[in-house]
Formats: C-alpha cells, sequence, structure tokens
C-alpha cells in the first residue's frame, strides 16, 4: 500500500518550528524523537502539543536516555539527569565487585537500573518515598531481579540488609529551598517538590543518608551522593561527622560533584 503523503503541519521542519516557537533549545534533536515516537499524525500533534506547553521532553517520550538504558519516566517523576550518569560512574570504579546495591532516593530507578546493568548479578534494592516513583522504579528494575520499597530513607529498606550494603548510591534533593523558585520551570512545574526541595542549606536528606549509612554499609562499603559545588565541602564534614572516611569527585564534563564516603 503506497504510503500517505506527510501533511504539511507533521513534516519535520514543522515540528522543528514548533518547538523552536515554543522555546525548545534542542528543536532539531526533539523533533526526531518525537517524529519516531508518534506511531499517526493524531499522535505526533498531541506530543508536540504537550512539549510545546512546557512538559519535559522525557515525561512527553515516557522515558528517558541514561547510560545507554532507556528508562521509563512517568509524569510527576524525577527525570533522571545525564550528569547523575557521574554517580553511577563512581560508584562503579569505587565498588565494581558490589554483590548488594541500594539506589535511595531512587526517583525512576534510573541509577539502580545502571548500577545492575553494569555490575551483572546484584542483590538491587530501592527505595523512594514517593508513590508515583515506586511504581515507575518498579518498572526500571524489575529486569534485574531488583526490589522497590516505599518509605522514609533507611526505614523503607528490610532489616536484613543491615551491614550488607556495598554500595549505597543516594540522589537526594538538594536544592536549597530559597533557589527552587529559580529552578527552570519544567523542573518547577513538572517534578514534585519532594524530589528537589532539600531544605534551608540543600543538604537536609543528605545530612540523614550520611548519620544512617554506616550501620547498613558492610565493611569498607561505600555511599555516593550528588551535591552542588558550593555544597560539597560541607557534604565531605557531613560525612566525616558521621564517621565515614570522605572525598569529592569532580567531572567537569557533566558539572558535577559526588561526594564518597566509605565504611572502615
Ligand atoms: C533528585 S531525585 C533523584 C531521583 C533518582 N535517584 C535520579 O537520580 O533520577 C530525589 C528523589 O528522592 C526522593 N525522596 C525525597 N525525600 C525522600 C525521603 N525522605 N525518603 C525517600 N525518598 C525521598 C524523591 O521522591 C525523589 O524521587
Amino acid at each position: 500500500m503506497p504510503v500517505p503523503p506527510r501533511s504539511p503541519s507533521h513534516s519535520p521542519a514543522s515540528v522543528v518550528a514548533a518547538l523552536r516557537a515554543a522555546g525548545c533549545v534542542f528543536a532539531e534533536e526533539e523533533a526526531e524523537l518525537l517524529l519516531a515516537a508518534a506511531r499517526t499524525p493524531d499522535e505526533l500533534t498531541s506530543l508536540v502539543d504537550r512539549r510545546a506547553r512546557g512538559l519535559p521532553l522525557e515525561h512527553v517520550l515516557g522515558w528517558a536516555g541514561f547510560r545507554g538504558l532507556r528508562i521509563a519516566v512517568e509524569p510527576g517523576v524525577f527525570v533522571p539527569r545525564r550528569r547523575t550518569e557521574f554517580l553511577v560512574e563512581q560508584a562503579l570504579a569505587q565498588a565494581p565487585d558490589a554483590s548488594v546495591v541500594v539506589d535511595l532516593c531512587c526517583g525512576s530507578g534510573a541509577v539502580g537500573a545502571a548500577l545492575a546493568d553494569a555490575l551483572g548479578r546484584v542483590e538491587l534494592h530501592a527505595a523512594d518515598i514517593d508513590p508515583a516513583a515506586v511504581r515507575c522504579a518498579r518498572r526500571n528494575i524489575a529486569g534485574y531481579g531488583g526490589q522497590v520499597h516505599e518509605g522514609d530513607l533507611f526505614a523503607a529498606l528490610p532489616d536484613g540488609l543491615r551491614g550488607r550494603v556495598g554500595l549505597l548510591a543516594a540522589n537526594v534533593p538538594y536544592v536549597p529551598s530559597g533557589e527552587v523558585g529559580r529552578l527552570p520551570a519544567e523542573a518547577r512545574d513538572h517534578e514534585p517538590l519532594t524530589a528537589l526541595d532539600g531544605g534551608a542549606d540543600g543538604l537536609d536528606v543528605l545530612r540523614r543518608v550520611a548519620a544512617g549509612a554506616a550501620r547498613w554499609l558492610a565493611p569498607g562499603g561505600c555511599v555516593l551522593v550528588e551535591t552542588s559545588g558550593r555544597q560539597a565541602p560541607e557534604a565531605v564534614r557531613i560525612f566525616a561527622a558521621a564517621g565515614l572516611s570522605a572525598r569529592v569527585a569532580v567531572s567537569e564534563e557533566w558539572s558535577a560533584h559526588v561526594v564518597i564516603g566509605t565504611c572502615a
């Protein structure tokens, strides 16, 4: 059957123009993804419309690329940032043989999925306080045999994990409360405040993770968190005060700072 000609309103050029008019900086790349995702002209109209109204691209597509994986991302769930790939890289360098892995504050579960994908057979647990994130993470880590728990930080984890965790990754919320209003609208309007707001100095959740980590880590196990460059020195002090030996790894490429604490 001959392929019907594409209507002018659905040509690649018109999609690029619509996205550009809506202020999308990477209009060409986004148009390519939306054109590939739409199965019908109506669906394309709806995808372009939602994107033009400011929905994050990943929420429109239903997935985000993360270390070569397609991570399902549902509306209302934090979109994994490419910068966080650096945390995963550091975790793998620090504990290449980890067999018990926890992704705390897991959101979509991108970090846990990427760790399990790279490490192979691991016992993987993820946890988040937000039921929408928990549902989404289940989709992303089920294929790795991972379990996702719902609740407040360590309280969500099964007791049997105490003292056994080789790798604890925790991409906690770390935006200072006073700066949340200055985030791009995509984050402010479409990601939950609990995923962004880290309290007055942005380090409230990090403090609680540091305080609890040693009880869950195996000897020699490590905990990794992402911070801003400004927060990193204080985060190292917090880790050290919690009895962890701590250092910062920096990626110029991603402007990413990861604080790594190791349990004696
Ligand atoms: C910055 S997002 C990171 C999500 C994911 N790890 C990633 O890198 O894409 C922070 C996540 O922490 C969760 N969170 C915030 N406070 C929490 C708490 N007290 N206990 C468990 N999860 C929490 C939020 O729901 C959100 O999903």
